[in-house]
């Protein structure tokens, strides 16, 4: 047998390979990838900025670039991220080859095997699969509906004495939990890791797709805020807003932390595609992004809602779920007895798919969670899908009904 590395060894790597072959099945109804629509995809666009681009930039797309990335686009990138209020002064923008490869970056930064990573329960399965690759020690810390529990922070901190590198978040319409932290949780974070050294990556792929504008505010990074003791690392990406395919995404830290990373980066792949990132450049240069944003959050919130009726026309009541605010996901509970790989069995039997709980707990075991994604689905098969679940979810509740008669009965 081949002398691997121990690096091969992710449980969450093999997880996101299934989930990725069930994403995009013939005949699936898949609730399944958390990816952008299919349909909705600025092809036209697109197509103009590339025809009309001058010689002399389409001749840069095919050649090597900077490490740090194409500076237009920086530059660019900047303005936007300033119009988050983000603290564009004192930190440098690293583009990267999808905001996975940043994550990547600085956990190559700064983690050694065995070293210690928080993150929340449950957690961004792709960011699990580097943390498990690189051999940390992978803690998960449970959330609630406004983001991961302080006390439950505070205690897991308490509890070691070696410090964590650094706490892993996505604040702003969760992949899976589809929450977004409120603002007095994002400051009750760092009121806790104030002077502790330990760093906060702040991932922050989904703000762009808010709802409705009334809850634009709550998209404000935890980075804006600047008054605490914590150095705070900033990931975000094209891959939601403009398209995965592009693998655009960023690294936004402080000049030293962003030094090392580019020296990792130099490494990794040298630089990122030129071509996407002139591509991706000019959407931004030429003011295209705002309205296709407003396109894209219309959109989506007539499937989120769609979903939102479905679920209630269908789901037994002791499946719960909180209706989120943006983004792309659902996140059902389900009653404990449950098991969310059972469900899943059943439904692609009945050509259904779903992503199971358990994916996306750093352990690998709760799972009386399902993940549904209503991003990529067509309208007019969100209805028959959820429909089908529902119907393999009290099939399974009445069975533990007939067998366990004597104890608590579970209402369907
Ligand atoms: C929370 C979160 N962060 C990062 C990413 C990775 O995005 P990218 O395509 O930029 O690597 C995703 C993609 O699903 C995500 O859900």
């Amino acid at each position: 047998m081949y002398n691997f590395s121990r690096k091969v060894n992710s449980e969450h790597s093999e997880d996101i390979k299934a989930l990725m072959q069930h994403s995009t099945g013939k005949n699936l109804i898949s609730f399944a990838g958390g990816m952008p629509n299919n349909d909705l995809f600025p092809v036209a666009e697109i197509d103009e900025i590339y025809t009309n681009l001058p010689r002399e930039i389409k001749k840069i797309g095919f050649q090597y670039g900077p490490t740090s990335g194409y500076p237009p686009l920086r530059i660019n990138l900047k303005k936007y991220l300033k119009k988050k209020g983000l603290p564009v002064r004192n930190n440098r923008i690293l583009i990267t080859t999808g905001s996975l490869q940043a994550i990547s970056i600085i956990t190559q930064e700064f983690v050694n095997e065995g070293d210690i990573i928080l993150t929340e329960n449950p957690s961004f399965v792709g960011a699990l699969s580097v943390f498990e690759t690189y051999r940390a020690n992978v803690i998960g810390i449970p959330i609630d509906e406004n983001g991961i529990i302080i006390e439950e922070l505070k205690n897991t901190i308490n509890r070691f004495s070696r410090k964590p590198k650094f706490l892993y978040l996505t604040p702003n319409f969760h992949n899976p939990a589809g929450i977004i932290y409120s603002l007095e949780r994002k400051r009750q974070i760092l009121e806790v890791l104030d002077g502790t050294g330990i760093i906060l990556l702040e991932d922050d792929a989904y703000s762009d797709l808010y709802f409705l504008e009334k809850d634009k505010a709550l998209t404000k990074p935890i980075k804006t805020i600047t008054d605490y003791d914590v150095e705070i690392i900033y990931t975000g990406s094209f891959s939601k807003i403009l398209g995965p395919g592009f693998r655009l995404g960023w690294m936004f830290a402080s000049p030293t932390i962003f030094e090392k990373g580019e020296n990792i980066k130099q490494a990794l792949d040298a630089c990122t595609s030129n071509f996407n990132q002139i591509l991706a450049n000019e959407f931004l240069a030429q003011n295209k992004l705002d309205d296709y944003l407003i396109f894209l959050r219309k959109e989506y919130l007539e499937r989120k809602n769609l979903l939102q009726t479905a679920l209630l026309k269908y789901m037994p009541k002791v499946v719960t779920w909180n209706e989120p605010k943006g983004g792309f996901y659902f996140w059902l509970k389900l009653p404990e007895i449950l098991n969310s790989t059972e469900i899943f069995k059943k439904c692609i039997a009945k050509e259904v798919v779903f992503v199971t709980g358990r994916t996306f707990d750093p352990a690998s075991k709760k799972d009386n969670r399902i993940r549904l994604a209503f991003s990529n689905m067509p309208k007019n098969q969100i209805n028959k899908g959820v429909k089908i679940i529902a119907e393999v979810i009290v099939y399974f509740l009445e069975e533990h009904n007939s067998k366990t008669p004597n104890l608590k009965h579970i209402n369907t």
